[in-house]
């Protein structure tokens, strides 16, 4: 492979509106289109060796959107395992999610229950929805649950780099190596704050229903000439 592989890629999927729009399309064609990136995108980054992908697919503000739109994203989930449900058992994919589903219909709780619940023992690419995802919130919540512990046990617990992760939604995910913004827009919408600390960012013009694996082949391009130094000196210094 000519391409450094990131380990844990995560992508704000922007621009499902607009690309729509362009078309002269309802906003559902483009969640829809959305939907399907995720699906060849996620096949692909499995076989090129890409071992976790988080993407952004609902954030905590996105409830003030209209409730039409709403109403699809809450039925997307079930088109789309039902269409592609089985390509991910075929490809060892397994689904995952973080954020606070209770709020979701329950049809929807369920849908997402069973597709993780099929593919638990899969142990290939872990592809995991952000839904009702906060950055912050998830900090708030660790923060909350670390004093909860401290005065269960009478004491100030020491937090470290190290441990501090394990009051996170998924402790067991190493930090984000890159994140891919799509349609332009450069900023992180409360995504991952705690996790990108040293991630490399590359935003795109594309709207996210067009972005292949021919452009995220063109991203790992840049992220490979990326020099990393997490703080410190490279070899040339
Ligand atoms: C951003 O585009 C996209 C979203 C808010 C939703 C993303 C959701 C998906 C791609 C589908 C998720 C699929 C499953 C199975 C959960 P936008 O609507 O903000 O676009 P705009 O900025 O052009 O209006």
């Amino acid at each position: 492979m000519k391409y450094k592989i990131p380990t844990h890629l995560a992508i704000i999927m922007d621009g499902n509106g607009r690309y729509a729009k362009e078309k002269g399309l309802p906003r559902s064609v483009g969640h829809k289109k959305g939907s399907d990136a995720i699906k060849s995108l996620s096949l692909y980054a499995n076989k090129i060796g890409i071992q976790y992908l988080t993407v952004y697919a609902f954030s905590s503000e996105n409830w003030k959107r209209p409730e039409d739109e709403k109403n699809y994203l809450f039925k997307l989930p079930k088109i789309f395992f039902d269409l592609y449900l089985q390509d991910f058992i075929n490809n060892n994919i397994k689904i995952e999610t973080i954020g606070d589903l209770t709020q979701f219909p329950i049809d929807m709780q369920k849908i997402l229950q069973s597709a993780k619940d099929k593919t638990s023992h899969n142990t290939g690419l872990k592809l995991c929805f952000a839904l009702n995802y906060g950055g912050q919130q998830e900090i708030m919540s660790a923060m909350q649950q670390y004093a909860t512990q401290c005065l269960q046990e009478n004491k100030l617990i020491d937090l470290s780099l190290e441990n501090a992760p394990n009051y996170f939604l998924k402790p067991e995910y190493p930090m984000v190596d890159l994140v891919i913004r799509t349609s332009g827009e450069m900023r992180i919408s409360n995504f991952l704050l705690w996790q990108i600390a040293y991630a490399e960012m590359i935003f795109v013009q594309q709207h996210w229903p067009d972005f292949d694996n021919i452009l995220l082949d063109e991203c790992l391009a840049i992220y490979t000439k990326r020099d990393r130094r997490f703080g410190g000196l490279n070899d040339e210094n």
